[in-house]
């Protein structure tokens, strides 16, 4: 089978080249020149585990490809994915203006039966405004080929983007016909040998699905981001609650880890465009209004945190920061909290040192030199007057906390993510702060 993934970011590079691993002839398609001349020299935009080594090895089977053409490409496919960007408008909406701009150069491209396909997470109805913009632009060229719509949303988390893709809990498709069922099947068929399930079901419910997922998620981190801030007050331990909670099959033990709030390319504006969407249609999602309020408020506590031990004016002192991307095994800054700490400390005097594994790079691009990057987690405590952890990237759950108390001129943790016990941490001599425990506990 023929695909055409148009828009070659974390998911359509991801889907093109997963496709590719179970034989599948892909071409991966962006309007980045750039980005599409370095995956044909083998440099990949993105980092994430396990992608790169399975992209050089399909490219060099002849079954993934890359190209800015999406005319040629969408000459012969049997099914086009559009998988591009839908950041949110100046109100919280989706922007659909890159889907809609690609469902009209498909329809201005094609030349026989084709499944068109938006994998881009879109409000409900957008595959109608799909429909209609690829039938406009066969009607502009006199032409009336026949195609169907479906909508496929992508459920992958980056960090494991390529295990969630080929292992999916579940596959959603919305479909308005027999054939196009046949062949979403058929695509699907290599990732469902292990039982994975597929649910078809009609377009605005897959659309929809999407953003209930994501905002169920967005729900539970805010929940208990709120229940930590009330642990603090009263005295009791959120790293205790969240076990006693979550040992409840009903609860479970996922999505309930207090921090310093989501960010991503997803949960934000996925939340945002769905009580937008609803506004629209004269619902107030209340409960999501509240749950984005908390996140917003989230961003900070850990800084006020910092205000509380050293006071509002931080001129003079120097903070090393673990982590900036705004989860572990990604390099994706979008909507970070890190950005927002790093921000605080700036307009308050302070300096901030920071090591990231993997994503110093992409974080270059939005923070430039107000901040220095350095070569690993020692040489950011190095003369710091304290060390606040953002992101739990796996190396930093055991560091030689007596290195750390060596290199430190302050001995004071703020630990954005609880990767550490309050114990060992006063027993090595820190002053250590975490979320939703009352310091000194
Ligand atoms: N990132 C995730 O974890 C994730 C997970 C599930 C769903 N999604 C959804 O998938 C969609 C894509 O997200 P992403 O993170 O991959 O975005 P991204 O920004 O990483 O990539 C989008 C790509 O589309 C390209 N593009 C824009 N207009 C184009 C055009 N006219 N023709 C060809 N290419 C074009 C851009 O150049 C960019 O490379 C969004 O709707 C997002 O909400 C993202």
């Amino acid at each position: 089978m023929k695909i055409s993934v148009i828009g070659t970011g974390y998911v359509g590079l991801v889907t093109g080249t997963c496709f590719a691993e179970v034989g599948m002839d892909v071409v991966c398609i962006d309007i980045d020149k750039n980005k599409i001349d370095n995956l044909n020299k083998g440099i990949l935009p993105i980092y994430e585990p396990g992608l790169e080594d399975m992209v050089l090895r399909n490219v060099e089977k002849g079954r993934l490809s890359f190209s800015c053409n999406l005319a040629e490409s969408i000459k012969d496919s049997d099914v086009a994915f559009i998988a591009v960007g839908t950041p949110p408008g100046e109100d919280g909406s989706a922007d659909l203006k890159y889907v809609l701009a690609v469902a009209g150069e498909i329809g201005a491209n094609m030349n026989s039966y084709g499944v068109v396909v938006t994998k881009s997470t879109v409000p409900v109805g957008t595959s109608a405004k799909v429909k209609k913009a690829v039938q406009e632009s066969l009607d502009a060229r006199g032409v009336d080929f026949k195609f169907d719509v479906a909508s496929n949303p992508e459920f992958l988390k980056e960090g494991a983007a390529i295990e969630d893709f080929l292992k999916p809990d579940r596959i959603v498709i919305g479909i308005e016909s027999e054939d196009a069922e046949e062949i979403m099947r058929k695509l699907y068929k290599p990732f469902l040998l292990n039982g994975h399930p597929i649910i078809f079901m009609d377009v605005p419910s897959a659309e929809m699905t999407k953003y209930a997922a994501n905002s169920m998620l967005a729900t539970k981190i805010s929940f208990m981001n709120d229940i930590a801030n009330l642990c603090e007050i009263m005295g009791a331990d959120v790293n205790m609650v969240r076990k006693g909670i979550g040992s409840d099959g009903r609860i479970g033990n996922k999505f309930i880890y207090p921090g310093i709030g989501y960010g991503g390319s997803c949960f934000p504006k996925d939340v945002k465009a769905l009580v937008k969407t609803a506004s629209e249609n004269g619902y107030e999602m209340r409960i999501l209004k509240a749950v984005e309020e908390v996140n917003d408020a989230q961003k900070s506590v850990l800084f006020n945190k910092v205000k509380t031990h050293f006071g509002e004016n931080l001129s003079g002192k120097t903070f090393a920061m673990w982590g900036l991307s705004f989860k572990p095994k990604t390099d994706d800054m979008r909507e970070a909290p890190s950005l927002i700490i790093i921000d605080h400390i700036l307009k308050a005097g302070g300096k901030v040192k920071a090591y990231d594994p993997i994503a110093m790079e992409e974080a270059k691009h939005s923070l430039g030199d107000t901040i220095s990057f350095v070569n690993d987690e020692y040489e950011a405590v190095e003369d710091a007057d304290a060390l606040l952890v953002v992101t739990e990237w796996p190396e930093f759950r055991s560091p030689n906390f007596e290195k750390v108390a060596s290199l430190m001129k302050g001995k004071v943790i703020f630990d954005g993510r609880n990767i550490y016990e309050a114990a060992e941490m006063k027993a090595a001599g820190f002053n250590y702060y975490c979320i939703g425990v009352r310091s000194g506990n």
